[in-house]
Formats: structure tokens, C-alpha cells, sequence
């Protein structure tokens, strides 16, 4: 690493994150890590000692940017800097990839950045391994909450990683390895210390953020807690206003979880549960151990309990057998849903996943055309979801400057971006704004 050389103390290094929220979390605990190196972060690849490029796996289009990527950081070996590929492209086709991108100074999995340090070190002298995939999530974990530095007034925290749910079109189990929770306390401390470094909001990460459990604190007469004692925990922390929590899993909803939604102010009002599918046929194709009818019962009784919720999801069309009957059911799932917001996707053949090798696979241009189909519906509601606040006054977290002179923007409770014309010293605070329009991806209001 020559720019090392002539300047031991300044390095830099960048950092491309694709995917997941959890992606984004680990790429900032991967800087605040090398930190202690004397690495520091630039958004400009082209300067950097080293280039980590975090991947996501989730689908084939995904998968393939990595590729190319590469390919555009012919400079930054020329220079002789490091490039290193992180995430989940790492962990699936870890080995394949040294061959395919023989620039690629070193391939490591999701569970393996605790690593990083002593990786750098032997990489720079050129010996050893160049592969890391092993599964130590409890060390990454202990290794990589240490110095979490947050950028703002809303952070991320990872409670719970990987997942043993094995969906049959999906990638994570193999790529995160089998479901972790980490431990209350340490789930604790790390938000005792972002709360005191300015956070207000916190939102607690997992590939089945409602299969988190652990053991309830000594002294308090309880035994194993699910998400939402963990919640309760939380919100008693001073300063902490606002708690959210991604992914959810059917499966896994409990009646604590619901009751939290009711009783506890500083959980917001939105829940992301994705179904993938409305029919029951599709569903069990899909290995996700729920019916359609289940689905909506679980949405009605959280409705029950927080009337006023925002509920999300994510779709997919064009699963292997699925026929024009099976999307009718998704369709006609959605609007008994009636979607706040919710994503939607094309089935992506993965290899090694059993779908990829169901009969039946379903052409691209129906998929292409009931993705056009479901994406019109879902927008509709959107809009309306968005269209039902205008004239309400929403509390709104102001986290960032907006682009128009004097703009700040924030998040209402509903997880809608809102932009209000406010001074500065309002940023980092929770306050009333009336709400005037709604855009086609943000709200407009004034300050109540
Ligand atoms: N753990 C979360 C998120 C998984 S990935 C969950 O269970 O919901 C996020 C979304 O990507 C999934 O919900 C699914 O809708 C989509 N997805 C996953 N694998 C896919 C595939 N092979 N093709 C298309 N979409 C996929
Ligand atoms: Fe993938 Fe299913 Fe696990 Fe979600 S629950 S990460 S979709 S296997
Ligand atoms: Fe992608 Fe891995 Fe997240 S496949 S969606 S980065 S868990």
C-alpha cells in the first residue's frame, strides 16, 4: 500500500453498501472499527487505500452490480490500494469470486468483520488466507458494537441476525447463517450510549427482528422476554423517544409484541410484516408456514391494538407455479390489507435455494406484467395513506436539512418523509407540523 507507506498515520477508506438495513449498520461498524487503524472514511473511491464493497445477495440483479463495480476500481489497484468484498455476494460465492475477480484482495462474510483488523494487517504482508466466511456472530458482535459513533439523531442497532425460517426463494439463511439474538444488556448499553451521543430514535434491526428473545433482567420476577418486553425495556431510557423495529416474521408475532403497540407511546405506529404471496398454495410453495387467512388476522389485531398503524410489507410475483388465480389472491390480499406502504418484487431464480429448481417456472414477461399490475394498486394506497394526513398535525422527528434554503426534513410517526420550512435550531428535536400536501414520496407541512 504505497500511500500507506508515505504516510503511516492517514488512510482512507471506502466503504459501497448495497441491500439490507442491516448491510448499512455493519458498514458503519466496519469504519468505526478501523478507526483505531487510522483509517478514515472518504466518498471518493478513487483516493482510497482500501475499498470495501458491503453486497447484498437478495436477488439476481443485485448480485451482478458487484461485478461491475469491480470493474471500475481499476485505479485504485493501479495505485496500490486494497479491495475487499464484504456482505452477502462474500458469503454465497466467496470462493467463485477470488477466481472470477482475481483484484479482489479479500473476500469476508457478514460474520466475519470483527476480523477485519487482523485481516488488514496480513493482507498488507501478503500472506495467509484471502477467505473468510466463518459464522462467530457473538464475537462480531461484541467486536463491533464497541465505538458506534452515530451520523445523526436516528440509528440503526442490530438485536437479532440471521434466519432459520429457509423460505424457499431466499438467500439469508445461508448468507446470515441461523437466527442470533444478542443480549439485552448489550442491546441496552449500546443505546444508553447512542442516546448519549444525541440519538432520539433508535431502529432495532434483525432478518426476524420478532424472533429476538433473551433473558429478562436479574430481579425482575420474569423469565425469557420477547421484542416487545424488549421494547418496554428500552423505552425507559431517558432521551430515547422513538423505538422502530424491521423485519417481522408471521410467525413469529406475539401477544406481547401486540400489547407493546397499545401501550407504549414511544413505539411507533408501523409495522412491516411482508406475506410474499395471497395464496395459500403459493404460501406453502413458499415454505412460509402461514396462510393468507392467518395474515390478515394478525394485521386486524394489531390494527385493534394501535388503530391509527401503518402497515408495510413486501411482495413477489411470479414464484414458480404461481397462476393467474395465485396472483388474484395477491392482489385481493392487498386490498383487504390496504397497505400504507409496501415493497414489491420480480421472483429472482437464486441457485442453490429450492425454488430455483421448481417446475414451473413462470416467464418473465408475466412476471414483468403482474409486478406492473400489483405496483399501480400498491401506489394508490400509498397515495392515499399519504393523502389521509394532509390537515393533520403530525409529530415529526427533524433530522436533516432539507434541499431548499431554510428546509428541514424529518420522519413523521408513519415513517413518511416531511418537509418543513424551520429554523436550524429546531434539528434534533420532536415537533408538532401541520400537514399541507402530500407529494408522490414526501409530505409538505408548516410548523403547527
Ligand atoms: N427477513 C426479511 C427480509 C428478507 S429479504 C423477511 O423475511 O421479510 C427482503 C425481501 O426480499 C423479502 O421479504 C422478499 O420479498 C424479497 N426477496 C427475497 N428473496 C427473493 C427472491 N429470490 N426473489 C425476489 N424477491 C426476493
Ligand atoms: Fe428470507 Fe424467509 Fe428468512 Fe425472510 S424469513 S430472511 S424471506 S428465509
Ligand atoms: Fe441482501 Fe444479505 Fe441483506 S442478501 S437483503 S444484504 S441480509
Amino acid at each position: 500500500m504505497s500511500t500507506t507507506e508515505q504516510n503511516p498515520d492517514k488512510k482512507r477508506v471506502h466503504v459501497k453498501t448495497w441491500g439490507c438495513q442491516m448491510n448499512v449498520y455493519d458498514s458503519q461498524r466496519m469504519t468505526g472499527l478501523l478507526k483505531p487503524l487510522g483509517y478514515e472514511t472518504t466518498e471518493d473511491a478513487t483516493n482510497a487505500d482500501l475499498v470495501i464493497l458491503n453486497t447484498c445477495h437478495i436477488r439476481e440483479k443485485a448480485a451482478e452490480k458487484v461485478y461491475s463495480e469491480l470493474g471500475r476500481l481499476k485505479d485504485v489497484k493501479a495505485r496500490g490500494g486494497t479491495i475487499a468484498v464484504a456482505g452477502c455476494v462474500a458469503q454465497a460465492e466467496g470462493a467463485e469470486m477470488r477466481e472470477r475477480a482475481p483484484q479482489v484482495d479479500f473476500v469476508i462474510g457478514p460474520q466475519s468483520y470483527h476480523k477485519l483488523p487482523e485481516i488488514i494487517a496480513r493482507t498488507s504482508r501478503d500472506t495467509g488466507d484471502r477467505l473468510f466466511t466463518d459464522f462467530d456472530v457473538d464475537e462480531k458482535f461484541d467486536a463491533l458494537t464497541e465505538h458506534h459513533e452515530p451520523d445523526g439523531y436516528c440509528a440503526f442497532v442490530t438485536v437479532q441476525e440471521g434466519c432459520d425460517k429457509f423460505c424457499t426463494f431466499c438467500v439469508v439463511p445461508y448468507t446470515r447463517g441461523a437466527e442470533v439474538s444478542r443480549s439485552t444488556d448489550q442491546i441496552t448499553a449500546e443505546i444508553r450510549s447512542l442516546v448519549s451521543q444525541g440519538v432520539r430514535e433508535v431502529t432495532l434491526l434483525g432478518q426476524n427482528v420478532n424472533a429476538w428473545h433473551g433473558a429478562a433482567p436479574a430481579g425482575s420476577g420474569q423469565d425469557d422476554w420477547g421484542l416487545g418486553e424488549l421494547c418496554r425495556h428500552l423505552a425507559k431510557i431517558d432521551g430515547l423517544d422513538r423505538i422502530r423495529f424491521t423485519t417481522s416474521h408471521p410467525r413469529d408475532m406475539d401477544d406481547g409484541l401486540l400489547a407493546a403497540f397499545g401501550e407504549e407511546p414511544k413505539l411507533m405506529p408501523y409495522l412491516h410484516l411482508p406475506v410474499q404471496a395471497g395464496s395459500d398454495k403459493i404460501l406453502k410453495a413458499m415454505n412460509r408456514g402461514h396462510t393468507a387467512e392467518t395474515y390478515i388476522r394478525q394485521i386486524e389485531a394489531v390494527r385493534k391494538a394501535r388503530p391509527d398503524i401503518a402497515i408495510s410489507g413486501d411482495m413477489i410475483v411470479g414464484f414458480p407455479g404461481e397462476s393467474d388465480q395465485d396472483f388474484e389472491d395477491t392482489m385481493a390480499l392487498v386490498r383487504e390489507i390496504n397497505y400504507a406502504s409496501c415493497f414489491s418484487f420480480k421472483y429472482s431464480r437464486r441457485p442453490g435455494t429450492p425454488g430455483a429448481a421448481m417446475p414451473k417456472q413462470v416467464a418473465e414477461d408475466i412476471k414483468s406484467e403482474r409486478l406492473q399490475r400489483l405496483q399501480a394498486l400498491l401506489n394508490e394506497q400509498r397515495h392515499a395513506f399519504d393523502g389521509a394526513q394532509v390537515g393533520k398535525t403530525l409529530p415529526v422527528l427533524l433530522d436533516k436539512r432539507g434541499r431548499l434554503d431554510g428546509q428541514l426534513m424529518g420522519k413523521s410517526p408513519y415513517l413518511q418523509s416531511v418537509h418543513v420550512i424551520a429554523p436550524e435550531n429546531l434539528l434534533g428535536q420532536i415537533i408538532p407540523v401541520r400537514i399541507e400536501s402530500a407529494g408522490p414520496n414526501s409530505l409538505k407541512g408548516v410548523l403547527a
